[in-house]
């Protein structure tokens, strides 16, 4: 994984496996742009706050709310990860639950990919103890083919096969997450 930083390589490797470039960074800046503007519209004057789950959508979360121009806030939740595993545990369990308050509030979950949807089920259901006004769920990436749970989707940046991606915050045994584009893991080799 040796390049400059200014460059995007069709392929990388990641503990020894090789993925192909699947998103530029390019074309998620002008997803995410879209996506900024829609929430400034549904959000005016409404003061929401941003629910990011770490680790992984903190790049998205970084460009994301840099894209949005309404007084908002943002606090963070730590699930499990999928350790060094390319599928879903199936498993989630929290790390560090949420600092802000939320009821009467207007919630935005940001996430990196929704696969399986069992951490977004997990959230949706934690949430909802809280008494938010309202909750709405934008992830930068969805495989519907892989999704087990029914989770509202209120803004998906790109829906995508079902196959294992990195980079731009997502890992793999938590290597990748500082490339700029997203990579899928290249099955052919
Ligand atoms: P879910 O609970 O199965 O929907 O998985 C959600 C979490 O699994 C995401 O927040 C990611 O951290 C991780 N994940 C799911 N798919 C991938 C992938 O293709 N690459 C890297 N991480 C993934």
């Amino acid at each position: 994984m040796h390049f400059a930083p200014s460059e995007t390589p069709e392929i990388v490797y990641c503990r020894n496996e090789r993925f192909r470039l699947m998103i530029p960074n390019e074309v998620i800046q002008r997803r995410i742009t879209e996506i900024g503007r829609d929430i400034d519209e549904v959000y005016k004057d409404k003061n929401p706050i941003f629910i990011g789950l770490l680790n992984g959508s903190f790049i998205f979360m970084a460009d994301l709310i840099r894209n949005v121009t309404i007084d908002c806030e943002m606090d963070f939740i730590k699930l499990s990860s999928y350790g060094a595993e390319k599928i879903s545990s199936g498993q989630v369990t929290e790390k560090k639950g949420l600092d802000a308050k939320i009821a009467g509030r207007h919630v935005v979950v940001v996430e990196d990919i929704v696969d399986t949807g069992l951490s977004m089920r997990y959230i949706l259901d934690q949430m909802s103890h809280h008494k938010p006004a309202s909750v709405k769920v934008v992830t930068l990436l969805h495989k519907p083919e892989a999704t087990r749970e029914n989770v509202p989707l209120d803004w998906v940046g790109f829906a995508i096969e079902n196959k294992f991606v990195l980079g731009y915050g997502l890992d793999y045994g938590q290597l990748g997450r500082n490339l700029a584009a997203i990579y899928v893991l290249d099955e052919e080799n």
